[in-house]
Formats: C-alpha cells, sequence, structure tokens
C-alpha cells in the first residue's frame, strides 16, 4: 500500500470552544508555542505523509497560511538577525505540500471526508487525522496505523479505550481481538448511550481508510446530530471490505475539550528546559 496522503478535516464550527473560537479557528489555538494544527501535520510528516488535504472554509484561510511563506517577517527576522525564530518559521512553510478543498456547509466529519474525492479517488489508501485531535508516543499515532496496513492490506482506524461514562462522546466498535491490540471491526456505533455501547473502544481521529469509502459515504444518510457521520460509513466499508482497529499507544488531547486543552499546553510547556522550573513554581502556587 502506497500511502502519501493525509486528508485533515477543519472546516468544523468549533461551537465546544466559543467564544475563543468566535473568529480564531480552534485548529489555530496554541498549544504551548504552536497551533493545534501544526502538531497534527507534524505527526503526519513524521510517519512519511508528505501531501496534506485541508478540508476547509471561508473562515480558515489563515491555517493555510500558516503553512505558507510569510516573506515580510522573514525579512524582519533576518535584518534583526533573529535567525532561530527565522529557521522556526521557514520550516513549518517548508513541511509540507498543501491542499486545500473548501467544506461549503459543514455537514458533518463523513461529508468533510466526501469532499477529498477527486484527489484521493485513486490512491491505493490514504490517511485521515482529525484536526483538533493530538497524539502523542514513542511511534507517532498514525504511524502505527500505517504500518498495520500496509501488513494486513484493509482499512485500519485508531481506537483507545475511555472510562465507560465517556462512551456517548465517541465513536464505538465492536470487535474480536485478533492479535494483541488489533480488533477485527464487526460494527461501529455514533455516540451511543452508556447502556447501549458494545465497548470502550472508542474511536479516535486517526484513520487509513481505501477510496471505497467515498461510494460508501454518498450512501450514508444524515445520522447523529443531522450530521453525515464517517462513522456511518466506516460501517458499510467495513462489511464491504474487512475493517481492523488498532488500539494506539500513547497519549491523546482532544483540543476541543478544555480541560484536554489545558492539560495539553502544561504538558508540552513542562518539555521545555528552559520553562519548566518556573512554569512548575507558579502552578503550585496556584493550588491551595
Ligand atoms: P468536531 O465535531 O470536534 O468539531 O469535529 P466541530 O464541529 O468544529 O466542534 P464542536 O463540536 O462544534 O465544538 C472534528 C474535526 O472535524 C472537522 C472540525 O473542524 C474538527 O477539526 N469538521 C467537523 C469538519 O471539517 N467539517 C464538519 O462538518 C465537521
Amino acid at each position: 500500500m502506497n500511502i502519501t496522503k493525509v486528508i485533515i478535516p477543519v472546516a468544523g464550527w468549533g461551537t465546544r470552544s466559543l467564544p475563543a473560537t468566535k473568529n480564531i479557528p480552534k485548529e489555530m489555538l496554541p498549544i504551548y508555542n504552536k497551533p493545534v494544527v501544526q502538531y497534527v501535520v507534524e505527526e503526519a510528516i513524521h510517519s512519511g505523509l508528505r501531501d496534506v488535504i485541508f478540508i476547509t472554509n471561508r473562515d480558515k484561510n489563515v491555517i493555510e497560511d500558516h503553512f505558507d511563506y510569510n516573506l515580510q517577517l522573514e525579512a524582519t527576522l533576518e535584518r534583526n538577525g533573529k535567525q532561530d525564530m527565522l529557521a522556526k518559521v521557514r520550516a513549518v512553510a517548508e513541511m509540507a505540500r498543501i491542499i486545500s478543498i473548501r467544506q461549503k456547509r459543514a455537514l458533518g466529519l463523513g461529508h468533510a471526508v466526501a469532499c477529498a474525492r477527486d484527489v484521493c479517488s485513486s490512491d491505493d489508501a490514504f490517511a485521515i487525522m482529525v484536526g483538533d485531535d493530538l497524539m502523542f508516543g514513542m511511534t507517532p499515532g498514525i504511524q502505527q496505523l500505517i504500518d498495520v496496513a500496509r501488513s494486513e492490506r484493509k482499512p485500519v482506524i485508531g481506537v483507545m479505550e475511555v472510562p465507560q461514562d465517556e462512551v456517548s462522546r465517541y465513536g464505538i466498535i465492536s470487535g474480536k481481538e485478533s492479535s494483541p491490540g488489533i480488533y477485527t471491526v464487526s460494527s461501529l456505533v455514533e455516540k451511543p448511550k452508556i447502556s447501549e455501547a458494545p465497548s470502550r473502544l472508542a474511536i479516535v481521529g486517526r484513520y487509513i481508510l481505501t477510496p471505497e469509502i467515498f461510494d460508501c459515504l454518498e450512501k450514508v444518510q444524515p445520522g447523529h446530530g443531522g450530521e453525515i457521520q464517517l462513522t456511518d460509513g466506516l460501517q458499510l466499508l467495513a462489511e464491504k471490505r474487512g475493517m481492523l482497529a488498532v488500539k494506539i499507544r500513547g497519549t491523546r488531547f482532544d483540543a476541543g475539550n478544555w480541560a484536554e486543552y489545558l492539560t495539553a499546553n502544561i504538558y508540552f510547556a513542562l518539555q521545555d528546559e528552559e520553562l519548566r522550573d518556573d512554569l512548575v513554581q507558579r502552578l503550585k502556587s496556584l493550588l491551595p
């Protein structure tokens, strides 16, 4: 399987993060010193994905601008001898090849993915990474899925175990563990009631899919919340092609959830040696 493209949907409203996201895309909120979406693109690049397809909208141009040169800023940094900073901002511009596709109405994650049909339908397989889902571990989350997709030649989705009282926030799978941490998916359900969830294995925002998903998504009717749910398309793809779920090893932060967003900020700031001691002292002083 040759996998070089990644679809990153960033066209949602970000209503959980209002009022912060009234005029700033959720995916551009900073986590320590980088916007959320930069972490996602870096994970893709470190996993060998080179072509980034943003599913975007009229208010989100700032996302693609972030991955482009800013010549005036660069000239100013050069003039002022700020070579370190200059290298950092140039590296972001040179990180990936970017394609932008407009989702003209935010009709759901499944609809957002379907917008990429024309650029992905000739590929063996491609990745999808949700633009506000951050994952960290020894091996990048999407790389863990790519490895299994290449060896098993099947669509693969990322899952993580969540507490019972959180299952209603996620798509949940049922399946049989075929080898440690790898499940053969039999069904998927979006945001089930706690009493109806078939397991605690929640779909997190990482997928390796094949182009059959586009025909599947065309058949999907609006589901939970009136949106075209990717999970409903995945159910059809699993029936047609088979599907594996891989339990991703690592830590995950949903940037659309304030507690997780703030924890991610602290997590990354604590990795910075120069900031660490000062930050720890200040955090301690906030606690009773
Ligand atoms: P979410 O459901 O977390 O994002 O979708 P949202 O709708 O923006 O947020 P809330 O729930 O209102 O706070 C996950 C990802 O899918 C994108 C979002 O931008 C986000 O990165 N998305 C969602 C789309 O691109 N299009 C859509 O129609 C819906």
